[in-house]
């Protein structure tokens, strides 16, 4: 049993206290101590659902070092540096990254972890890595893995018959990447194949979909109508969309009412579309950026994730949110107060939406005792600070804490 005291839930303006009692939420409000009973005073700052990072690639950290140089920086040479190199890795080397990636992530308050793994590979390597990595890892953290056709569900040789083994081994979700297929039509028809298995094997869609500056990448109004026909629209997601910020407004506005209606989840990944894209352009360069903004403002679900750590696609990463969150508050023009005000929906409930955990996500009593103690007092301070967190708890245990940073300074501040 432990009593948390002068904790700010978000939106408050006055701390109130969480007793936690058989790693639940006993009760949220004012406490008296009780004999016995372990007190941590949280000084009045921020608590908050677990961070949610609902798009990575966990079976690619940290071989950025030892794979080929991506010279060109783009999306489709990151491929190609992954094709040449990816089987030379053992599940053993696979999982031994992924624990220090996941670490980085845990340490940044992430307690959701939704993970693509490459499929495109006969010995199905990575998705063995990842499948006995979420097992040993889930009381730290909850794992979904994504059935992920890098290389094309069908510009890969038995890429459809990869991913529905997968779905079969136990991945969570099914994806596609159709504006990496050789042709328009592959495209579309990995798009309703990823729908129809996700409908087969009761499983979640994610598909990386128009991850490129080509205004003619269309498939996201493909996979939304084939989500909403099927039924299955709020546990559908797009990841990434970069092709919406070059789409003419008029076929945009046709598309976000689609969008809207289709239920469907967006997730941008600012860092490593602001990297990746744009390469083709001179100047004025495209920064791969998605109409967050827009959909947001079209009461659509859109998240923030961290795509990669150290990659062929990214060298830069380390799982820490609040960076992800700074870099689209600025590149999606969301730097006003109605937005500013509810920024962490951004990387905690918003993807947790997309992910699915049901009502137990939430800081409610009779809920699980999972959350975050943020080192900042409102969603404003923590945006604008990119406030670290100080504490993590998930059914009641301690992940981690961390002091309040401390400086000496001669300066009369
Ligand atoms: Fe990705």
């Amino acid at each position: 049993m432990a009593l948390y005291k002068n904790a700010m839930l978000r939106g408050k303006n006055q701390t109130t206290d969480i007793l936690v009692k058989d790693g639940k939420f006993a009760k949220i409000g004012k406490c008296c101590e009780a004999e016995g009973e372990e007190v941590i005073d949280l000084k009045g700052k921020l608590v908050c659902e677990p961070y949610c990072d609902p798009h990575i690639h966990l079976d690619y950290v940290f071989t950025a070092s030892s794979f080929g140089e991506n010279s060109t920086g783009t999306l489709f040479d990151g491929i190609a540096s992954w094709s040449d190199s990816k089987s030379t890795l053992s599940a053993d080397i696979i999982k031994q990254r992924a624990r220090k990636g996941l670490k980085e992530q845990l340490l940044g308050g992430t307690q959701y972890i939704r993970t693509h793994v490459d499929v495109t590979d006969p010995n199905l390597t990575g998705l063995k890595a990842m499948l006995e990595l979420r097992e040993e890892v889930k009381d730290l953290v909850e794992i979904q893995i994504v059935a992920f056709p890098q290389e094309g569900m069908y510009s890969y040789k038995g890429g459809e018959e990869l991913v529905e083994e997968a779905l079969k081994m136990g991945a969570d979700c099914v994806s596609a990447i159709p504006h990496f297929e050789y042709t328009p039509e592959m495209g579309v028809k990995s798009v309703k194949k990823a729908v129809e298995l996700a409908v087969k094997y009761d499983k979640m869609v994610d598909a990386h979909c128009d991850e490129t500056d080509d205004d003619m990448s269309r498939f996201v109004e493909v996979l939304a109508y084939e989500a909403m026909d099927k039924g299955i629209g709020e546990k559908t997601t797009a990841s990434h969309t970069c092709a919406m910020g070059s789409y003419n407004n008029a076929y945009a506005f046709k598309l976000m009412k689609l969008l809207k209606k289709s239920g469907i989840n967006l997730i941008s990944c600012p860092t490593e579309n602001t990297h990746l894209q744009g390469r083709y352009d001179t100047y004025p360069k495209r920064r791969g950026l998605t109409r967050i903004k827009e959909m947001f403002d079209e009461g659509i679900n859109v998240c923030f994730a961290q795509d990669s750590i150290c990659d062929p696609w990214y060298p830069l990463g380390n799982g820490n949110l609040t960076y992800v969150l700074d870099s689209d508050f600025h590149g999606g023009h969301l730097t006003s107060p109605q937005y500013m005000n509810k920024a962490l929906d951004l990387i905690s409930a918003n993807g947790a939406k997309t992910m699915c955990p049901g009502e137990s996500y939430f800081i409610r009593e009779n809920n699980p005792a999972s959350f975050i103690v943020i080192d900042a007092v409102s969603d404003f301070d923590a945006l604008r600070n990119r406030a670290g967190v100080l504490m993590s708890v998930r059914n009641g245990r301690v992940l981690f804490k961390k002091q309040e940073p401390t400086f000496e300074t001669p300066l009369a501040l």
